[in-house]
Parts: structure tokens; sequence; C-alpha cells
């Protein structure tokens, strides 16, 4: 029944968290892999979190792209609370489909809550040379500084493969990532199961090292076939706050 669902996935909550070692775990039911649904509930528990994470004056938002924080942005509501805070993307392009850049869900997020934002435009694939000459521009580096004042990161979690494939990444570094044994990816790096950075997509934006001095950063990530992406990246990784559902939970908790 409804009641003894909720305990289990309150127990889960509690013992994924110790296993991963943070604070905080909020597991929804079912498994995103087979259920869309599934997606867009821990999509609106990522709004009630930023909600609740809220300081009430000068909120900074950082958000990353992908389906499932798009699906954040998807659940967002109206909120008078939110029209002074302002929703940044974390990085610039990773070479995502439109949909699935953090540009478009900053901007949907923004939208839906009645907020504000700010944009980064960086194409994807930046040489050496561009990336050192446009992190000189002054609005590039006015947004930048915005973006490393976020008191709130928003980001997901994707399989290295996956994630690799879906960007196009070229051959050789496709490679590498199989050599090295990338397991994770998040704000475009890459992983392997001891949380090493195995490839980074050059870009400018949050790095990882920023992370730290963030104070609050939510992972939302979920289904079966994420378990050991997530487990990977979690315990490594400056995140506090996960949002899951029962399906990668129950495979980090018994098979990870
Ligand atoms: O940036 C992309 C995420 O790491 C994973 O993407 O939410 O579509 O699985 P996803």
């Amino acid at each position: 029944d409804v009641m003894h669902e909720v305990f289990d996935l309150a127990d889960m909550e509690a013992k994924l968290a110790k296993k991963l070692g943070i604070s905080n775990v909020y597991i929804v039911p079912g498994d995103s892999d087979f259920f869309p649904w599934v997606k867009k509930e821990m999509g609106k528990k990522g709004t009630l979190l930023l909600k609740n994470l809220l300081k009430g004056e000068k909120d900074v938002i950082a958000v990353t792209g992908g389906t499932t924080i798009a699906s954040v942005a998807e659940m967002m509501e109206t909120d008078s609370e939110m029209q002074d805070t302002l929703f940044v993307p974390a990085r610039g392009g990773l070479g995502e489909q439109v949909e699935n850049q953090a540009n478009t869900i900053c901007a949907t997020m923004a939208r839906k809550a009645m907020g504000q934002y700010r944009l980064l435009h960086v194409p994807d694939q930046l040489s050496k040379e561009a990336h050192d000459s446009l992190i000189q521009e002054s609005s590039i580096r006015q947004i930048l500084e915005l973006i490393r004042s976020a008191n709130i990161v928003i980001h997901g979690i994707g399989q290295a493969k996956t994630m690799a494939e879906r960007r196009k990444t070229p051959e050789n570094i496709l490679n590498k990532l199989q050599d090295e044994q990338a397991v994770a990816e998040a704000f475009g790096y890459y992983f392997n199961h001891s949380g090493d950075i195995i490839h980074k997509v050059r870009t400018i934006g949050l790095q990882l090292e920023d992370l730290k001095h963030i104070p609050d950063v939510i992972a939302v990530a979920g289904g079966k076939s994420k378990a050991q992406a997530i487990y990977a990246y979690i315990t490594n990784g400056p995140s506090q706050m996960l949002v899951t559902d029962e399906g990668a939970a129950t495979e980090m908790l018994n098979n990870v």
C-alpha cells in the first residue's frame, strides 16, 4: 500500500545517503529508464529544493544541460519569490542539441518561474586560442563573474559513453574514454569509477574546483542504467544533495 511504499523510500533515502556519504538523498518512485513521468517527478522535486534553498535576495542559480535538468525546467512553476532570482547556464556549449543545452534550459526555467536570466554565448569545441581570447571579452567576463557568484547549482549526471556519443565526440576521445574506463559525466567532465578526470570538454563557465565554493550543489539523475555513473560522481564529487529515482537507488544499494 501507499504508506508502506513511502516508508520504504524514506528508509532507502537514509541508506543511500550513508552509502554515498552525502547529507541529502531524495528518491522518487519508479525508474526513469522505463517511464518518462518518473523523470518529471525528479524534475518536480528539483523545483521544490530550489525554492527551499533561496536566500531571498540576489539568488543566482546555475543550471547545466541535459534532459533531466530540462524536466526540472519543465516542472517549474511561476513563483513570486523568484522574480529577482537570476538563472545562468553553468557552462558554455558542450556539443548538445539545442533543447539539451544549458542556455536553453536556463531561459526556460527563468521564463516559467518568472525570474531573470543571462545567457553565455560561446561556441562548442573551442580551440585553445579562441578560448583564451574569449575570456578576455568584457561581456563574457561579466557573465562569468555572475556564474561564479551562484549560490545554487543544479546539474545532471550522465553515463560517460552515452554522453560522449550524444555529443558527437571525436573518435580519438571516444577511444580514450573507453581505454581509461570513464563511467560518469557531469559539467562536461568525464570521470572513472574513482572519480579521476579522464577528459574535459574545453568551454568556459564553472570549473569543477569552483563548485567547492558554491553553498548548495544539487545533482538530479536517475534510471537504473545511470547507477554506476551516479555512484562514481557523487562519492567523489562536491554535490551534497541528490534527487534520484527508485531504479537508480535500488541498483546503487544492491549492485554497485
Ligand atoms: O549534461 C548532461 C547530463 O550529464 C546528463 O544528461 O539528463 O539527458 O541524462 P541527461
